[in-house]
């Protein structure tokens, strides 16, 4: 059990090469799964290998438990790491490859056989432990390997993109075998991916990056509900959140947004303190599932009468297109909800969970800091463009 603590750590990987990671600041407590989130190639496993000690650091500090690690060999971390590809050892068996990392430790062999069967029922692979990778399929594989981790019961597990092989069944059904595991063994986690789903479910904090820059730090719930700025605001949530372009307005005293649907329009009045924002161009952020159909019972909610563009059944939601101030917008209605395209629709607005951001820079408007994790761990780095 462990905590970790990453500080200003900078990584390059060659003078006259850009900056791969800038002044990363992380702290995750004992137990804690983290989610690290982001684009392709904006440095994650780079991050990774940087904690496993496979990549030295060009800058700053990585601690486990308050002690100075970033000077030690890999072997010395006490830390497993599994990777996107499984790299198993194609001519042994599962079992060997299970018992690898722990004969290399010289661990007796009675006590070897007892860990092997332990990560192998935990991972229900038992019947597998005699065959070979090449006779396994990817999400038995993908098994096997974390087995080779989990024989080992280290301080710390990280997890580059594990599931990124598997088909979208399988990877669901890991998912959720993932969140067990780690309810069960409460080790100290990282765990990265791009995939905004995985973010959101697995993690008891999420960081999202950048181009080597930490955007966010905070738990799922903030990351989703207050994000940083637009780039993670558009990274996470499916299907995305809406942004509308416009300037805002202000009428009676009170911000408003005006939403145009060609056929009707809406003041949307908006909550925000800040009598900066007025005549300023900004973008209007909105969730797909806060816009719904007004009932016609008059909750006192701002309502636009729009014109249906497409219509996208998913089975749980109708999502319907329509089209604000010249931009498509996607509403998630109700499964029973099945208009015409061409039919006219009063959807109504949540004012309350309207999000604002710069045009330029893409900063968040309107709030004082984002809510962040801790007091230390935040750490809202400037956006850069979008
Ligand atoms: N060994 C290396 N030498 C030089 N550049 C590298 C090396 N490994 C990764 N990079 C660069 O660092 C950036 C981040 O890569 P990576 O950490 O693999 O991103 P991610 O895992 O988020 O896709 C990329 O621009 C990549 O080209
Ligand atoms: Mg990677």
């Amino acid at each position: 059990m462990a905590t970790l603590e990453l500080r200003n750590v900078n990584k390059t990987y060659g003078s006259g090469l850009p900056d791969t990671l800038k002044n990363i600041e992380l702290k995750i407590d004992d137990g804690e799964f983290l989610i690290l989130v982001g684009p392709s190639g904006c440095g994650k496993s780079t991050l990774m290998n940087c904690i496993a000690g496979l990549e030295n650091i060009s800058g700053g500090a990585i601690l486990v438990d308050d002690a100075d690690i970033s000077g030690m060999s890999p072997k010395d971390r006490d830390i497993a790491m599994v990777f996107q590809s499984y790299a198993l050892y194609p001519t042994m068996s599962v079992r060997d490859n299970i018992a690898f990392g722990l004969k290399i430790r010289k661990m007796p062999a009675a006590e070897i056989d007892e860990e092997v069967a332990r990560v192998a029922k935990l991972l229900q692979i038992e019947h597998l432990l005699s065959r070979k990778p090449g006779q396994l399929s990817g999400g038995q594989q993908q098994r096997v390997a974390m087995g080779r981790a989990l024989a080992r019961r280290p301080k710390i597990y990280l997890f580059d993109e594990p599931l990124s092989n598997l088909d979208a069944k399988l990877r669901v059904e890991m998912r959720t075998e993932m969140k067990l595991m780690h309810q069960r063994l409460k080790t100290t986690t990282v765990y990265v991916t791009h995939d905004q789903i995985e973010a959101m479910t697995l993690g008891d904090k999420v960081a999202v990056m950048k181009d080597g820059i930490i955007q966010q730090f905070g738990t799922p719930k903030q990351i989703y509900n207050d994000p940083a700025n637009l780039f993670v605001a558009s990274f996470i949530g499916s299907p995305p959140m809406n942004f509308i372009p416009l300037r805002l307005q202000r009428k009676d005293g009170r911000l408003l947004a005006l939403l145009d649907s060609g056929q009707a329009r809406c003041e949307l009045p908006l909550g925000m303190q800040d009598a900066g924002l007025e005549d300023r161009e900004v973008i209007l952020g909105i969730r797909p599932e806060q816009i719904g159909l007004a009932n016609g019972e008059g909750n006192g909610l701002p309502t636009l009468r729009a014109e249906v563009q497409v219509t996208e059944p998913t089975g749980p939601d109708t999502l319907v297109f329509v089209n604000l101030n010249g931009t498509k917008v996607c509403c998630r209605l109700a499964p029973d909800v099945a208009p015409q395209v061409g039919e006219t629709l009063t959807l109504q607005f949540d004012p309350a969970k309207v999000l604002l951001f710069d045009a330029k820079s893409g900063e968040r408007l309107g709030v004082a800091a984002p809510a962040s994790a801790s007091a230390h761990a935040s750490n809202v780095a400037q956006f850069k463009g979008r």
